[in-house]
């Protein structure tokens, strides 16, 4: 298929990571080079894609289930026979930490094969006859056309193929865009998608987005959306489709993820926990804590523990042992981090501990702001790195109040050893996010379990089954029950 559609020209991929030379100065690495794709670069992968479903009648939305196992299979084979390679990229494009880039590349492949195993128990042409009230039917799982994929940077392997893995075995023809960091990585897999599917199934696309995606949505030939990444991106993405409404859109989006520490919590246990949600892989998970909300009378107690542990971890560059903090995508980033901490004391808090910026440019060291209050960014906005706001509260409602008036709806931990305590929050919390973790961080996984987000969270529900379903549209062949003909 028209996997690398585009005009001879590349542009490097720089990786965040420095290193040193031999006078001790500080280097940017050249990763290697992509394509610079442009409108007819986009045009050429979109008419592939919609050639390939030519309106369900292509090869791959009429080939029976099994064969499409077979051919998933056969991609799953090729993709771990490249796993240190894509590993390594993983590590030197975003920087994420060596054991867990092999984390994303291991959970993805297991994804992929839970993906194969439940789309064998789903509604397929093997389905059994119904009869119902006279009329025999048979339920189907069928394709929604041409799919818009579009992953994430954090999770550039694994939320990318959480989506385009359940789209593309359901039967749909893909445009895929790789995310902006995290896009080499998928070079090592061009053959292996060339060869498992038919051509014109899966088409990459490259260069900007700001200026491809919406030209793709504007033709009005994208039946389908699938974009990790910001709401307001995707707000604005939707728009664009001539048939807004009739745009199916997967989303997985923004997140400000609050833990409420109550004054009865066990506090190591509270800190330990707090501090894997707000710092994995530098706060770049959209499950992050993002506010830690810790009863007054226990929060000097709370700050002091846990910067201590925080003190613990190693800063440092990806391949290192042990490491926990390490560089940033961009220096865009960084100067976003140091923006909001310098808003947040500006506006009275203060930083506990001694994060803050580095001499490696991108690098960022975790900063734990107190008191965080209303009006300042970090009391709303999803900062996306290695912060940690914590504000006090007194009563209940105040914690409660601060996530029902969120604009944000994913997910949010109690921490408390009174049951009635929980017991009293769960409910009116599991109506205003999707999931309440108690005395524990928030998190995605298991990936059989759904993972969405109410209000500007998510749209449509991500898990192994959940996507394969929102990927596809449930029909029917149906006919009328007759009498035997009697002789
Ligand atoms: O960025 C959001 C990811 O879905 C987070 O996944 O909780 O497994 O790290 P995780």
């Amino acid at each position: 298929g028209e996997l690398l559609a585009w005009t001879g020209e590349k542009q490097s991929v720089i990786s965040p990571i420095h290193l040193r030379d031999g006078e001790g100065r500080l280097l940017p690495v050249t990763l290697g080079s992509v394509p610079v794709g442009g409108i007819p670069e986009a045009d050429a992968a979109l008419a592939a894609a919609v050639g390939a479903y030519d309106n369900g009648r292509g090869a791959w939305p009429t080939m029976r289930v099994a064969d499409r196992i077979t051919c998933m299979l056969d991609f799953i084979r090729q993709m771990v026979a490249r796993r240190s390679e894509i590993v390594r990229l993983i590590m030197w494009e975003i920087a994420k930490s060596l054991p867990d880039a092999e984390k994303e590349f291991d959970r993805t492949v297991d994804y992929m094969r839970a993906t194969v195993d439940a789309v064998r128990n789903l509604d397929n042409e093997n389905s059994r006859f119904q009869i119902v009230e006279g009329t025999i039917g048979q339920i189907r799982r069928t394709p929604l056309g041409v799919v818009l994929c579009m992953g994430p940077y954090n999770y550039p392997l694994n939320e990318t193929f959480a989506t385009l893995i359940p789209a593309l075995i359901m039967g749909n023809t893909l445009v895929f865009k790789p995310p902006r960091f995290g896009v080499l990585l998928f070079e090592p897999l061009l053959e292996a998608f060339r060869s498992a599917f038919p051509a014109g199934v899966v088409n990459f696309v490259y260069g900007k987005g700001a200026e491809i995606v919406p030209h793709l949505l504007e033709s009005g030939k994208v039946n389908a959306l699938t974009l990790i990444g910001s709401s307001k991106v995707a707000d604005h993405l939707k728009k664009l489709h001539p048939k807004t409404n009739r745009l199916r859109a997967i989303l997985g989006l923004d997140a400000k993820n609050a833990a409420i520490v109550l004054a009865d919590a066990d506090l190591e246990l509270a800190v330990k926990e707090c501090l894997a949600g707000a710092l994995s892989f530098n706060g770049q998970r959209c499950t992050a804590l993002k506010m830690l909300i810790v009863h007054r009378s226990i929060v000097d107690r709370f700050l002091q523990r846990f910067t201590e542990e925080l003190a613990k971890l190693r800063i440092g560059m990806p391949w290192d042992k042990g490491v926990s903090i390490t560089p940033l995508p961009d220096r865009a980033k960084a100067e976003y981090m140091m923006a909001c901490v310098e808003d947040a004391v500006a506006k009275g808090a203060r930083v506990v501990n001694e994060g803050g910026g580095d001499e490696v440019e991108t690098l960022f060291r975790s900063a734990v702001v107190y008191p965080v209050a209303e009006g300042m960014k970090l009391y709303r906005e999803e900062q996306f790195g290695p912060i940690v706001p914590v504000m006090p509260f007194d009563d209940i409602e105040t914690a409660l109040d601060y996530v029902i008036t969120s604009e944000h709806g994913q997910q949010v931990s109690i921490f408390s050893t009174s049951a009635d305590d929980i017991g009293t929050l769960v409910d009116p919390l599991v109506n205003q996010v999707c999931r309440v973790n108690i005395n524990c961080q928030c998190q995605r996984g298991p990936d059989i379990l759904p993972f969405t987000g109410r209000k500007d969270s998510a749209e449509g529900t991500l898990s192994v089954t959940d996507a394969l379903r929102s990927f596809s549209i449930r029909s029917m062949i149906a006919a009328k029950q007759t009498e035997p003909s009697k002789k």
